[in-house]
């Protein structure tokens, strides 16, 4: 068996980065192959039809430049093409693909959280209205009282590097208050969108201190871990020169500053079409 192929990360644009950047702190040894569609994010909007075609070119590119193993580091991706994909498609390939997502790991980790059994779920409107967090924890957790938020403002914020601005505290502050005034009791909030935590120090300066704030990267990365343990055929296909390369459907100048501030070291993209 050969052991190069790269371990592919995928989302709409920059947020995926949040959970590339944790898994690689926890598993650096691996080679890591990311996609950004930035040219054609948010995905938030778009219908179930139209993100999971997006998701699925997504999906295949990285299949066809090595990558056996896609984790969707998107929630809008993970809600609305993720089973789909898994289903209909992954088949295609052969039985050594995968396609994982974020919201499972995510849901795991909120079961020990919470004091009070009441969670708010911050996320695009996409995937607010596929109501796959209410779902997932109902299954895992059936005492949670769920409350979902939309952002829809929060990944634009972040796509145009609109992290700190007046702008941006305006929207941020809208929409904690609302959340934690729909349901007063709520001491998790969920950062269900993987492009939120870039904005975690404007969350946090408007969320009360009892309230714990999750960002998803570290539970999507212990999941990860655990699953190459508990399959080794994957884990020994895997390349192992601590290598990071970066694919945007945008301009990969563009892409290449935001991503070298966001990951700390620096970053040349690949601008390609999919
Ligand atoms: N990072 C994606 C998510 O986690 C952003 C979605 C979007 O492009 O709207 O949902």
């Amino acid at each position: 068996m050969q052991r190069n192929s790269p371990i592919g990360v995928f989302d709409s644009g920059y947020g995926g980065l949040t959970i590339l950047r944790q898994i690689r702190q926890l598993m650096p040894e691996y080679d890591y192959l990311y996609l950004g569609d930035n040219a054609r994010a948010p995905y938030g909007p778009h219908s179930f039809d139209v993100v999971y075609r997006f998701t699925l070119q997504a999906v295949e590119e990285l299949f066809s430049r090595g990558c056996k193993l896609v984790i969707l580091a998107c929630n809008t991706a993970s809600a609305k093409a993720l089973r789909t994909i898994q289903e209909n498609d992954l088949h295609r390939w052969g039985p050594e693909y995968r396609v994982l997502g974020v919201i499972r790991p995510t849901v795991e980790a909120v079961d020990s959280l919470t004091h009070t059994r009441h969670v708010g779920v911050l996320a695009t409107v996409g995937t607010i209205n596929s109501g796959s967090y209410g779902m997932e924890l109902r299954k895992l957790c059936p005492d949670i009282h769920v409350t979902g938020q939309a952002c829809p403002m929060w990944v634009p914020l972040v796509e145009y590097g609109e992290y700190d601005t007046p702008g941006a505290d305006y929207f941020v502050r809208k929409r904690i208050d609302s959340i934690l005034q729909t349901d007063p009791e709520i001491d998790t909030l969920i950062l269900a969108c993987t492009h939120y935590p870039l904005l975690l120090p404007l969350i946090q300066r408007h969320t009360p201190l009892r309230v714990h704030v999750i960002a998803q990267g570290e539970y999507v990365a212990r999941s990860l871990q655990e699953y190459l343990q508990r399959h080794p055929q994957m884990e020994q296909s895997l390349g192992r020169h601590g290598q990071c390369h970066y694919l945007t459907t945008e301009s990969s100048q563009k892409f290449s500053e935001q991503a070298t501030l966001f990951m700390s070291e620096s970053v040349e993209a690949e601008e390609i079409q999919i």
